[in-house]
């Protein structure tokens, strides 16, 4: 078989790792399909630029039909970020009968099913696998590996920059933006993290885990975001003593044919597999009716792990083109979309809130509880903070959102209620 010939688009931290792993994994590559692998053009913006790969100046180009017009490239791989322009390289590429790899979540989360559409019209492969979890095999192991079960539930720490961050204010005390900006000094959160801590890095990641695990095409939209922006030590510190541990979690569960998807900042108790996943490691649990709990570790980021799952969809595509069956991998949801009412969602919460401290006001708020069918699992009535006030903390058994959020306001309406100071979703195993 001919050499396989590649055409990179972006040498960030991502495209050098790429070069890297093809340059010094050749052997491995040779024997998976067969044949040599080479890098033919790059697309940079600055072709000029000090590079901190060995790279042959005259692989690089400014001109992105250099690769997507080239008759001899036969694997476009997306590693450049962006999404218009990036859509219409990627569409570009699928039509010249060129096989893509992209690691770029936004993109597929956003028109994934419209550019495996195209993909799979033109009879070409599109892999993604790079773009949930970074290097954890993730996508594989939902598709092919847990090909046989029916996967009720997904849990996922899939942001690095948001797990180091509550780590830290976790396991050191400190601060939401103390710890945001060393994370910003030490280069593990961007310069503007809104995507990351306000939660739609996740939720992105999480639209794409929900359409493959559940075959139900799912969109952006449909997740119910929350990030950790309002998190604070104290409320950390208290979860801490009931026996919790907070985490940005993305939440996917189905129950018959509806599916629910959320990211969110949730208590897990500490002995949940999650609850151990540390700094800015990304982790996804996976249970499935057949093989029960699952779950996939790793890291989430970064040039070589990324790249790793990259070159691993390069190979993918050049063993499909050894067998002729490209194109053919992708499988459409098998079911329509179908999403929970909020009646339909079911949590256990963690409630803090400050009350006046006189008696009988624990009375009206248990009767409020009460009358939407709420019972409590663990109560915490802290020392008074302010004057004649105290701060109790309720953890409620099951309660449907439609219930709860008909709680909250009922609680916000009652006068002894001076503050509803944080609720999260809690998670116990
Ligand atoms: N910003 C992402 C994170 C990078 O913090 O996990 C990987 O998508």
């Amino acid at each position: 078989m001919k050499s396989i010939s590649i055409g990179l688009l972006g040498l960030g931290t991502v495209g050098t790792g790429v070069v890297q792993i093809i340059k010094n994994h050749q052997d491995k590559l040779m024997h998976q399909v067969g044949c040599p692998v080479e890098v033919k053009k790059i697309l940079v913006q600055n072709v000029h630029k000090k590079r901190s790969v060995d790279i042959d100046p005259g692989l690089l180009t400014d001109q992105a039909d250099d690769i997507l017009l080239d008759q001899d490239i036969d694997v476009v791989i997306e590693v450049m970020g962006g999404i218009e322009t990036t859509k219409d390289y990627l569409i570009t590429a699928l039509r010249q009968g060129k096989h893509v790899v992209t690691a770029n979540k936004d993109l597929m989360a956003l028109h994934g099913s419209e550019l495996l559409t195209v993909a799979s019209e033109y009879g070409c492969d599109l892999f993604y696998e790079a773009s949930v979890g970074g290097g954890i095999p993730i996508l594989r192991g939902l598709v092919d590996g847990l090909a046989s079960d029916r996967i009720t539930q997904m849990m996922g720490i899939v942001n690095g920059t948001t797990n180091y961050i509550l780590t830290k204010m976790t396991n050191e005390g400190r601060s939401y933006d103390e710890v945001l900006k060393e994370a910003q000094e030490l280069g593990f959160a961007e310069a503007d993290p809104t995507s990351d801590v306000e939660g739609l890095d996740a939720a992105r990641k999480m639209t794409i885990l929900a359409t493959l695990g559940f075959s139900m095409h799912i969109d952006l939209a449909d997740v119910q975001v929350s990030g950790i922006s309002k998190v604070t030590d104290e409320d950390i510190r208290y979860g801490k003593k009931l026996g919790y541990t907070m985490k940005l979690i993305g939440y996917a569960h189905r129950e018959g044919e509806k599916v629910e998807v959320s990211v969110a900042p949730t208590f897990l108790s500490h002995n949940h597999p999650l609850a151990s996943v540390q700094n800015e490691f990304n982790a996804v649990y996976v249970y499935g009716e057949a093989v029960g709990e699952t779950m996939f570790y790793g890291p989430g980021a970064g040039s070589l792990p990324t790249a790793s799952a990259v070159v691993s969809d390069l190979v993918a595509v050049i063993k499909n083109l050894r067998i002729g069956v490209n194109g053919k991998s992708a499988v459409s949801p098998q079911y329509p979309k179908q999403l929970k009412e909020d009646s339909e969602k079911y949590s256990k919460y963690f409630l803090r809130i400050r009350v006046q401290d006189e008696v009988g006001v624990f009375a009206e708020i248990t009767t409020i509880f009460a009358k939407f069918g709420v019972s409590f699992e663990e109560i915490l009535q802290l020392p008074v903070k302010e004057h004649e006030t105290s701060e109790i903390i309720l953890v409620t058994h099951r309660a449907s959102l439609t219930n709860y959020e008909h709680i909250l306001q009922e609680l916000r309406d009652l006068s002894a209620v001076k503050e509803v100071k944080s609720t999260y979703r809690v998670v116990r195993k």
